[in-house]
């Protein structure tokens, strides 16, 4: 029987003085190479791809804050690629920029003989997008291991960051590989399972509440690195 190859690769690299995660997704099949958020200094980046024989075709964005694309002027002069977003984010960004491939939520971006689909997750800012491959969900600001992102910010907005994690609550499988924007907790992934029991946000059912937890109280009372939290009914 012919041995199954696992169809891609994720590759994590940590960059910057914010904790961010970069992640190059390949496909073995072919070897082209997607890029998550390029930021900061991508010299490890480089080497992987130049060293794994990868053929680096796309960018794919998570959101436009400036701590996840302020390396996409430096990697354009190196390689010529599309830039995967949301059209909200494209509104929100407002950069002219002349290779962008824009999403809506529920599209699927090939990448070779795999397939990436993106989730139009709004609440952080909002655009912003997870992309799911397989059985691992590339979070962006969206969802933390053990946190969620901030919605204080301009375009942020706590209500719809309530809505978007009930529906990745329902939607994923408990398997589901959390892969976050930052790293921001005692692990730098977890599954859906782990962070459906130990991530507070989570935890509510009343948007109220969720909303005074996020833009209050949570910075009051918690520090990074997160760590899980148990239900305990107050929220
Ligand atoms: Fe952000």
């Amino acid at each position: 029987m012919q041995h199954l190859k696992q169809p891609f690769i994720i590759k994590t690299f940590d960059v910057g003085p914010m904790q961010n995660l970069v992640y190059v997704i390949s496909d073995t099949k072919t070897n082209y190479a997607a890029i998550i958020d390029p930021a900061w200094d991508l010299k490890e980046v480089y080497s992987y791809i130049s060293k794994n024989n990868l053929k680096l075709k796309n960018i794919l964005l998570t959101h436009s804050h400036n701590d996840h694309v302020n390396a996409i002027d430096e990697i354009l002069l190196k390689f010529d690629l599309s830039i995967y977003l949301n059209h909200k984010e494209k509104i929100f960004w407002n950069k002219p920029y002349d290779n962008f491939e824009i999403n809506y939520g529920g599209d699927i971006i090939k990448l070779g003989s795999t397939e990436i689909k993106s989730i139009h997750t709004p609440g952080h800012t909002p655009g912003s997008t997870c992309y799911q491959i397989g059985n691992n969900l590339i979070a962006g600001d969206t969802l933390f291991v053990f946190g969620c992102g901030r919605c204080d910010l301009h375009g942020g907005d706590p209500e719809e960051m309530f809505m978007t994690l009930k529906n990745l609550k329902s939607s994923l499988d408990e398997k589901t590989i959390i892969l976050p924007g930052h790293d921001y907790s005692v692990k730098r992934s977890s599954t859906m399972n782990e962070q459906k029991s130990g991530n507070p946000f989570f935890h509510f059912d009343s948007l109220n509440k969720f909303v005074e937890y996020r833009m209050s109280l949570h910075d009051k009372i918690r520090n990074t690195p997160y760590d899980f939290i148990k239900k305990n009914g107050s929220h």
